[in-house]
């Protein structure tokens, strides 16, 4: 793809332009990154965000301090700082990762940013690839439930924003739905708006309009009345990361529509590509880092006014302590299965690692 995406690219100068997140769906800006440290703020600050573009501008981040300078001790350093940029995210240890043993075990003759461009650019590439796959995977399913269900449409709730703002170029559970759209099947998507930040509202709705697909927002306490009521037939969501067991770590609030799924016998996927996927944790539940952020994006609320200007707005008294977890561990038994680009996968460890590790 030549270095191109949906959500960023590469210039004819060889830097990064990223759209810039914490403006839409109000304002469409882009912005430049220069050099590790840009890309480390646009981690930090949200300006990317979702899994899987973490992890491309964390890897096209390492191919920025190798343009900045060569000495194998900075990059390294700028590599470091770049892994603990965000916490949750695994997607962006396991991009640095890969770059970094690319770096450290190239010829002396190798020409370096030759090489860590094309690294980065492949890991892109492979993940483009890899939520095509999943887009099809995905909408299989849904065509089974239609069928199971003898109904000619499909109503879809998701939470956060899983789309190609967060993972080149289709996303995770948004690709299913943008492969629906290509296969014509009537399809209507549920959008949590996602507090505090507000991804679903902000995003999710924002990729869904521009490609017509039909959707709407819904506060984040109505998910579980709608699946009462039978208005839910399917639920899928991404991940940021998924444990050896199956654990699923993914947008705070994603744990209480899992179980008001299971509660009402409503299917609950979570589409991840292999980035995702962390073998060393054992344990999610326990042991999945989970990321406290400021007080302030729980207290203020970002929104256009009547003027057309966007404007942040206190909602809670001034004094008043806000808590602001990132993250939620929906546990594997509440996932019906992973929807990968290698197919579809139980959540036990077992089915994990056969799919995964032997099946490389
Ligand atoms: O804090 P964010 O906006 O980076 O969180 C994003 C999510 O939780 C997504 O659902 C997740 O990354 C899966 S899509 C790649």
């Amino acid at each position: 793809m030549n270095g191109k995406y949906k959500a960023f690219w590469i210039d004819d100068d060889g830097f990064v332009e990223v759209i810039d997140q914490t403006k839409l769906p109000f304002i469409e800006e882009t912005v430049l990154l220069k050099s590790a440290d840009d890309a480390i703020v646009a981690i930090k600050d949200m300006i990317v965000r979702g899994a899987g573009v973490i992890g491309n501008i964390g890897a096209l981040g390492v191919y920025l301090a190798v343009k900045e300078n060569q000495d194998l001790k900075y990059i390294v350093e700028k590599s470091k700082e770049i892994r603990e940029s965000r916490p949750t995210a695994v997607n962006l240890m396991w991009a640095v990762d890969i770059m970094l043993e690319g770096i450290l075990n190239a010829n002396a003759d190798v020409n370096l940013l030759e090489l860590a461009k094309n690294e980065a650019i492949k890991i892109c590439d492979e993940d483009a690839e890899r939520s095509l796959l999943i887009s099809k995977y995905g909408c299989d399913i849904f065509g089974d439930i239609m069928k199971k269900k003898n109904k000619t449409s499909i109503n879809v709730l998701t939470h956060c924003n899983a789309g190609w703002l967060a993972i080149v170029d289709e996303g995770s559970a948004l690709a299913p739905i943008y492969e629906a759209k290509r296969r014509g099947i009537d399809i209507h998507v549920y959008v949590d708006e996602t507090r505090p930040r507000n991804q679903g509202a902000n995003l999710t709705a924002w990729e869904l309009t521009q490609s017509d697909i039909n959707h709407t927002v819904i506060p984040d306490n109505t998910g579980g009345y709608l699946m009462q009521q039978g208005l839910v037939d399917v639920c899928i969501v991404g991940a940021d990361r998924v444990s050896a067991n199956g654990d699923v770590a993914n947008k705070i609030g994603t744990y209480l529509k899992a179980l008001a799924a299971k509660d009402n016998d409503i299917p609950f996927y979570v589409a991840i590509p292999e980035g995702t996927l962390d073998f060393e944790i054992k344990d999610g539940v326990r042991d999945i880092p989970i990321e406290t952020r400021s007080e302030d994006e729980v207290k203020y609320i970002k929104g256009l006014n009547k003027q057309g200007v966007v404007e942040e707005l206190l909602l809670t008294p001034l004094t008043s302590k806000a808590v602001n977890y990132g993250f939620d561990i929906t546990p594997a038994r509440l996932v019906t299965a992973l929807i990968t680009e290698k197919g579809v996968c139980k959540t036990d460890e077992n089915s994990i690692y056969k799919m995964f590790k032997e099946n490389k």
